[in-house]
């Protein structure tokens, strides 16, 4: 998708940044304009290096004269994005005021437009801004909420720029909104999946877990959603954003995961098993927080064994369950470990990764079936979620 990403210069600008650099991860081609004011809180030179563009500002090209720069750009973009915008940002163009390149390029586009508002509380509340918002509302520009918390000004309140997660997907799901429902493959299709590493209990202050970020699971649930499914995660452990749009059921132990999805099993279309889960747990869990006794040198933790989550799903499969996908991380033998897996478990496919990409953010997996194997190049997770996907979508 071609953005073009105007920078105000609110506070939040320091973050676009990274913002850029996580668009272009996603794929995307980015252009930047920004006003004088957001030079000042944030480098141009940073952005042109991310961005891999230059980066506008200026009305007239020093270079080029007779070019006429904010058409060009303004019919180049599929999305016109502006974050933050500025207070001030919104009330000119709301009133048809172009003094500088952004606000002048925003009123020559036709692209989509989202406005992703960051500033004080009182500012954003402010009904003069808010009756600005309306009316741009009216005439097809869209509007990212800003999130709650501490800014930067020092108030509590809501005026923070949203995570760059919850931009990119409030982007993607602009543009493929557009396109229509031939976009939305999985338009009605109800997917459950598992997500993150469990917990297993030893005492109050300790427990046994499995290394897992829960990256690959929120990008599979994202991308499933963008393409117009009904996503219902059952997420324990993770170390990553939980997008804010995501229907989560939060379970931290294989027996409360086990529970939670089997209350959403039987209506489920495609079931995922994404989740880290510990096969074995403490015994015996302690009430009390297990003291050290000087004169001990080895402790013993007895284990038994959980229940196997997807494995009891597939051997409980209704006829709604079109698919049950499990996940294979192995460090040796992945091929033919898998393989075991998904016939044990009776799964439909495994996705095999190798033991060394958790906790990282990339992946290079094999996607199994009975029948097939395909292996991918390695790829961020997000990108490993769209084939992941879309390997789905081929097998419904
Ligand atoms: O047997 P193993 O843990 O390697 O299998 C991995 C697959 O099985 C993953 O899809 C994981 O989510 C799932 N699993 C499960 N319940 C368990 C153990 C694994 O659902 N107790």
């Amino acid at each position: 998708m071609k953005i073009l990403l105007g920078i105000c210069g609110g506070i939040a600008s320091y973050k676009c940044v990274d913002l850029v650099s996580q668009l272009r991860k996603c794929g995307h081609d980015i252009r930047v304009v920004m006003t004088h004011n957001a030079s000042k809180m944030v480098s141009p030179l940073a952005l042109e290096t991310i961005s891999k563009n230059h980066v506008h500002m200026n009305m007239w090209n020093e270079e080029e004269y007779s070019k006429v720069e904010h058409i060009e750009l303004a019919t180049w973009a599929d999305v016109f994005v502006v974050a933050p915008a500025s207070y001030n940002f919104i009330g000119k163009v709301a009133n048809g005021i172009a003094d500088d390149f952004l606000t002048t390029i925003f009123s020559a586009t036709t692209s989509l437009k989202l406005i992703c508002p960051a500033m004080n509380t009182n500012m954003y509340l402010n009904p003069i801004n808010q009756d600005n918002m309306k009316k741009l509302t009216s005439y097809d520009v869209n509007f990212l909420e800003p999130e709650s918390g501490m800014l930067a000004c020092g108030v509590m309140g809501i005026g923070r720029l949203p995570k760059h997660e919850t931009i990119i997907n409030a982007i993607e799901n602009l543009y493929e909104d557009t396109k229509g429902n031939s976009n939305k493959p999985l338009l009605g299709v109800n997917l459950l999946i598992t997500v993150g590493g469990t917990i297993e209990k030893i005492d109050p202050a300790r427990y046994i877990t499995n290394g897992s970020s829960g990256r690959m699971g929120i990008e599979i649930s994202q991308e499933a959603t963008r393409l117009g499914a009904n996503v219902t995660a059952i997420v324990g452990n993770v170390s990553v954003d939980i997008p804010d749009d995501l229907k989560v059921i939060r379970a931290y132990s294989a027996k409360d995961m086990l529970a939670e999805t089997l209350k959403f099993n039987k209506n489920a279309d495609i079931i995922i098993g994404c989740a880290a889960v510990s096969d074995y747990r403490v015994a015996n869990y302690s009430e009390s927080k297990i003291k050290k006794d000087e004169k001990v040198d080895k402790v013993f933790l007895e284990l038994i064994k959980n229940p196997d989550i997807i494995k009891t799903l597939a051997n409980d499969r209704s006829a709604n369950n079109k698919l049950i996908i499990g996940f294979s991380a192995e460090s040796d033998n992945g091929m033919e470990n898998a393989k075991g897996k998904l016939q044990r478990k009776s799964l439909d496919a495994i996705v095999l990764n190798d033991t060394s990409y958790i906790g990282s953010d990339n992946n290079k997996i094999t996607f199994i079936t009975p029948t097939n194997s395909k292996s991918m190049t390695e790829c961020n997770k997000k990108e490993t979620a769209r084939l992941i996907v879309q390997e789905i979508i081929d097998l419904l």
